[in-house]
């Protein structure tokens, strides 16, 4: 079954590039850019790993991408991950990144834009690994900010698939962001956003109605609200469920208590991926596996899986069409 699900092709659609950052490249662009880091070794940085809940991750998330600094280091962080997904079965990428967290360290978005679009356009060329790119917003962050964020981004549009909202869930509800998100629809940007995650059913119900996004990221806590549900099913609204990162946020206590297979008898379009590979302890694959082996899913369950992240997937409809 491993070497089944290995060869399955899987697409990804809720991955922060960001996330993607394993301790031995933190270590190598710390040393490039002559940067001190506040741990000794590798080891000691996954060591630090030992999670509570989402923003004692964001404190170490944040902290980690501060190796980044010039385009170089954004192309290699994603050129890293881009290699270690197609070696396990992907096919294809939407990575999204926090122009913020980096705009707000004195990094230009020109600099990230240019690295991050750069080692796409190497994935494509190397490895036909296509991809796409979603812009986030910090949902922690004034509104204000976000919007001044899509306004540099104008020259870029082009580059940018479609925006999204992250960070710390609770007490930033989507409605915070209901303008930003209508500036966003006015350029022709599709929407997407975190929601249902750490923050209630009433967030995923704001994200469709406010922000009018095409998809849920994450949306577990949808099943504390009959009606919402209903609503999901009937719209067939995706939701990019995470369970590597449940489990290590401590949304879900163990992964055989995480609400997937609920979630799919209630006949949700689901998908599974991987969030922060490198953080919640492994990649696509691993979550894949980590399914089979507390669910016992079987191939057609999978099939199932990666064929719903085909059909939503912001790709060109050619090559939708060759992978359906
Ligand atoms: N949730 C919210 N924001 C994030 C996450 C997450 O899992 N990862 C990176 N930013
Ligand atoms: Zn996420």
């Amino acid at each position: 079954m491993k070497d089944w699900l290995k060869d399955l092709p899987k697409v990804e659609l809720h991955l922060h590039i960001e996330g993607s950052l394993e301790p031995e490249l933190m270590f190598a662009l710390a040393e490039r850019n002559g940067i001190s880091l506040p741990y000794a070794s590798v080891d000691e940085v996954r060591a630090a790993y030992d999670f509570n809940d989402l923003q004692s991750f964001l404190n170490l998330y944040y902290q980690g991408m501060a190796v980044l600094r010039t385009a170089d280091d954004f192309h290699d962080l994603a050129i890293d991950y881009f290699r270690r997904a197609q070696a396990e079965g992907v096919v294809h990428v939407e990575l999204s990144f926090d122009p913020q967290a980096h705009l707000s360290r004195g990094i230009g978005f020109d600099v990230q834009m240019e690295g991050l679009t750069r080692a796409m356009r190497h994935a494509e060329r190397e490895w036909g690994l296509s991809t796409a790119l979603i812009m986030s917003f910090l949902r922690d962050q004034p509104a204000e900010d976000a919007l001044a964020v899509l306004e540099q981004a104008e020259p870029y549009l082009e580059l940018i698939d479609a925006v999204g909202l992250d960070s710390a869930e609770s007490g930033n509800p989507p409605s915070k962001f209901a303008e930003v998100f209508a500036r966003a629809k006015s350029l022709g940007l599709p929407r997407v956003a975190h929601a249902g995650e750490e923050g209630p059913a009433s967030y995923i119900r704001e994200a469709l109605n406010l922000l009018d996004v095409c998809r849920i990221d994450h949306g577990v806590r949808c099943l504390e609200d009959s009606d919402l549900v209903a609503r999901l099913r009937d719209a067939q609204i995706p939701l990019t469920v995470c369970p590597l990162s449940n489990v290590r946020l401590k949304v879900v206590e163990r992964i055989q208590d995480h609400p997937l297979p609920t979630l799919l008898e209630a006949g949700l379009k689901i998908t599974l991926n991987s969030d922060d590979p490198a953080y919640f302890g492994g990649g696509v694959l691993d979550n894949y596996l980590v399914c089979e082996q507390a669910f016992g899913w079987d191939r057609p369950t999978f099939v199932s899986l990666a064929r719903n992240a085909i059909e939503v997937a912001f790709m060109e409809e050619g090559r939708r069409q060759v992978l359906l």
